[in-house]
């Protein structure tokens, strides 16, 4: 059975999220969002783990919960390196707390007027320009919820820092038939406010399912 804080914030994120696109709406999710810790979300055992997990992926992830209006989904890395690359949530706003160990967050804005990126390189690639934003680290001791939104950080990457790592996500609206996509930026070490043309890349992820017991509609009394 779900607990009792998950479905509280569940319920107060159906509430909030119509008016997401406001900064002090944005404010108060992720003020809920922070109070999904480890064992909120039953998930205690992930904190405890020290050593890294033997399988044959990069990200793990469980969905917790699924709406139109938002989703609420835990991710989590199974070695140190191990990385969620480049990719984006189109019109979605993310926010992202920490629930076991350290990760590295780095992100992308968007460009809304493609004229700021300079010239488009020559290249058989699909391009999209985007600024650097540089890194950002979330750990699961001094925890935060990081946000995400259509413009700021909405390409960005998560690198597991610990043997073992996890966060939780809510991203509203939900994805419904709003396919992510995934990017390559051919700098390794991009410069944060620099503009980049970041090359359109399949999705090539090692990702695996994992099974949390999921909060229904019902549960929320909706
Ligand atoms: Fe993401």
């Amino acid at each position: 059975m779900a607990s009792q804080t998950l479905i509280s914030v569940l319920r107060r994120c159906h509430e909030l999220v119509g008016g997401v696109s406001e900064e002090a709406v944005k404010a108060v999710v992720a003020s809920e969002v922070m109070k999904l810790d480890a064992r909120a979300c039953g998930l205690e055992y992930f904190a405890n783990f020290t050593h890294a997990m033997d399988i044959p992926y990069e990200v793990i992830s469980a969905m917790i919960y699924t709406s139109k209006t938002f989703v609420c989904s835990v991710f989590a890395f199974p070695r140190i390196g191990a990385t969620l690359p480049f990719h984006d949530h189109p019109g979605i706003t993310g926010f992202v707390r920490p629930i076991a160990g350290r990760m590295a967050v780095s992100s992308f804005a968007l460009i809304t007027d493609e004229t700021e990126a300079g010239p488009r390189p020559l290249s058989h690639h699909l391009l999209r320009p985007a600024r650097f934003e540089g890194k950002r680290f979330l750990d699961a001791n001094t925890p935060s919820t990081s946000v995400l939104d259509p413009i700021n950080g909405q390409i960005h990457a998560i690198e597991s820092l610990t043997p073992v790592s996890a966060f939780v996500d809510v991203l509203a609206p939900g994805y419904d038939n709003v396919p992510c996509t995934y990017y390559a930026c051919d700098d390794p070490n991009p410069e944060p406010g620099r503009i980049y043309w970041l090359r359109v890349v399949p999705e090539t992820v090692r990702m695996a399912p994992f099974y949390v017991e999921p909060v229904e509609s019902s549960d929320l009394n909706l």
